[in-house]
């Protein structure tokens, strides 16, 4: 188990928004970063400002959906930092991509094309399954790991307007309770992390009614995920913490109690019948 200062940490999505508040707040805590993004450029930069400030950084520019790039990062990160300890699967694409106004104006269903329905679905789902399933066996092996997956508020899931968005993070908010399950008692945890609301970023764009001050602000997403990242979340497993709700200042009971609960949807009850 890598302690304190050593880790290396996995973000991807990490040239803008929430990415890059999570890369620039764990940069502090002396882990190296492995910085993932398809934007080639806005992903430099950041890379650029935490390396002349003396953290560890390095880049790569890849799809997270592409098996053979992530396989091939795999055996890069190995040589460079012997494994990865924590990956955070940040990375989407964003309803914003179908319309600027998509709180306003509402698409319909029948209104996204195809392509882009596709490509949330392989992005968001897929690019998420693909990464952990590459990076889970190294953590398992150390005995030590966290997968953090990024989804979203119940009601974005089904909000009108979202198109494939909201159902592709509820499909990762699912497959995040059957990873947690898999992985339980292996020393790899796998929790889900959501702001609460709607956030500061490119994903929420001026166009969408709100002024940008009035929002979450991406940095308010870092203290969870820092916690997350230590010792003393080692037995936290398949929780979503809503990081609006998370008051560091508060003891860590207290903060569990008002922003944690289990992944998914459990309270719709348990409404499949098997044989017995
Ligand atoms: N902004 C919000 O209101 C909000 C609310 C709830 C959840 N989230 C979630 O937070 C996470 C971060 O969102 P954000 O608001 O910072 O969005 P953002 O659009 O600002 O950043 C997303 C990043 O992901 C990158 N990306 C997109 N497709 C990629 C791919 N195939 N491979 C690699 N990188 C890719 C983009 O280039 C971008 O840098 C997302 O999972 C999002 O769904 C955001």
């Amino acid at each position: 188990m890598k302690q304190g200062t050593h880790k290396t940490i996995l973000i991807t999505g990490a040239a803008q928004g929430i990415g890059m508040a999570f890369a620039r707040h764990l940069s502090k805590t002396g882990a190296g970063l492995v910085l993932v993004d398809v934007a080639e450029a806005a992903l430099q930069k950041v890379a650029t400002e935490l390396q002349s400030a003396g953290t560890n950084v390095y880049t790569k520019v890849m799809d997270i959906s592409d098996a053979q790039a992530a396989q091939a990062l795999q055996a890069d990160i190995l040589s460079r930092f012997g494994g990865v300890d924590v990956l955070v699967n940040n990375a989407a694409i964003g309803p914003e991509k179908n319309s600027p106004r998509y709180l306003i104006d509402k698409p319909k269903f029948w209104e996204m094309p195809d392509e882009l329905w596709l490509a949330m679905l392989r992005v968001n789902v897929f690019g998420a399954q693909l990464m952990s399933r590459v990076f889970a066996a190294g953590m398992m092996d150390k005995k030590w790991g966290r997968i953090v997956n990024i989804t979203t508020s119940l009601d974005t899931m089904y909000r009108q307007g979202i198109g494939a968005y909201g159902p592709c993070k509820a499909a990762l908010e699912a497959l995040s309770r059957i990873m947690s399950q898999d992985l339980e008692g292996t020393g790899v945890t796998v929790n889900v992390l959501v702001p609460g609301g709607p956030v500061n970023t490119g994903m929420v764009p001026a166009d969408c009614g709100f002024p940008a001050d009035a929002l979450i602000q991406p940095e308010q997403m870092c203290a969870p995920l820092a916690w997350l990242c230590t010792e003393e979340s080692n037995n936290f497993n398949g929780r979503r913490i809503v990081a609006q709700q998370w008051n560091d200042q508060e003891p860590l009971d207290g903060r569990i109690r008002n922003a944690v609960a289990p992944i998914a949807w459990p309270q719709l009850g348990a409404q499949s019948q098997f044989p017995v």
